[in-house]
């Protein structure tokens, strides 16, 4: 079975303080997963190492960057490297957020880089994709998202992709509470299978989870992952309310 995926994204939420209360409460009521199950926090940066040390006890608990630098090392003032995230023993890194194509100007290019850095660091990008609404009520959000998965993946080999996650994002449902459909979501997480499955064949796309991100709460999160292409969420307002989190964990299959 695909490994079952809850990642939480923090985004630029908390104080070093406010985030272990948070962590701490929730490592109170959690349980280890399933073999076929991982918990993944995207914390920010200056909190890796405070969240990791408290969620090391834990089976399948894992922490990720939200981001990091497309250059080995050198003179890129504020950036981090996919070297540093390794030397702290971080598990996953967050490419290709819409916020950051957004507002950082992330590029097709810029992210196939991010991609080779961190493999090349053995960190596993969750890679993002996702369209904005105008797009989909163009409804050309199928091409939309095939061509973000072509232009930032399709260099990589099939045995780079086996196991590899992608989060598929609509944008018009993040931070909105309004989420996809379930059959919005199933449909466009069979898009993105078949065009993995059309490039690199069924047992590559059959091991890739594929996350849903967007609106994501404890309250729908069971009907979300029941769908048979979801396999788990990216979750950014729910994840920073430990009982949220914790029934959204409760919710993988
Ligand atoms: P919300 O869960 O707050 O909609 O955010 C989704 C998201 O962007 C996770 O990366």
């Amino acid at each position: 079975m695909r490994k079952q995926i809850a990642a939480a994204n923090w985004k630029m939420n908390l104080t070093l303080q406010e985030a272990e209360i948070l962590i701490d409460e929730l490592m109170d009521i959690t349980h280890d997963l399933k073999e076929n199950q991982k918990a993944v926090f995207a914390v920010p940066f200056p909190f890796l190492i405070s969240v990791k040390n408290k969620i090391v006890d834990k089976k399948n608990f894992f922490v990720a960057g939200q981001n990091c630098y497309d250059k080995k090392a050198g003179a890129y003032t504020g950036e981090v490297s996919a070297e540093m995230l390794k030397s702290i023993v971080v598990d996953y890194v967050i490419l290709g957020h819409s916020e950051r194509r957004e507002y950082f100007n992330e590029s097709h290019p810029m992210l196939a880089a991010k991609i080779n850095i961190c493999l090349e660091n053995g960190l596993k990008p969750i890679f993002c994709c996702g369209e904005s609404l105008a797009i989909r009520e163009a409804e050309t959000q199928n091409s939309y998202v095939e061509t973000q998965l072509k232009e930032s993946l399709f260099h990589l080999s099939a045995e780079q992709l086996t196991g590899f996650v992608i989060a598929y994002e609509p944008i018009w449902a993040i931070g909105t509470g309004k989420t996809a459909s379930n059959e919005q979501a199933q449909e466009m997480h069979a898009h993105i299978r078949n065009v993995m499955t059309n490039q690199y064949g069924a047992v590559v796309s059959e091991s890739i989870s594929i996350l849903y991100g967007g609106s994501v709460k404890a309250n729908n999160a069971k009907d979300i992952f029941g769908q048979p292409d979801v396999d788990g969420g990216l979750v950014g307002g729910a994840s920073l309310v430990a009982a949220e989190f914790a029934a959204i964990l409760n919710s993988l299959k």
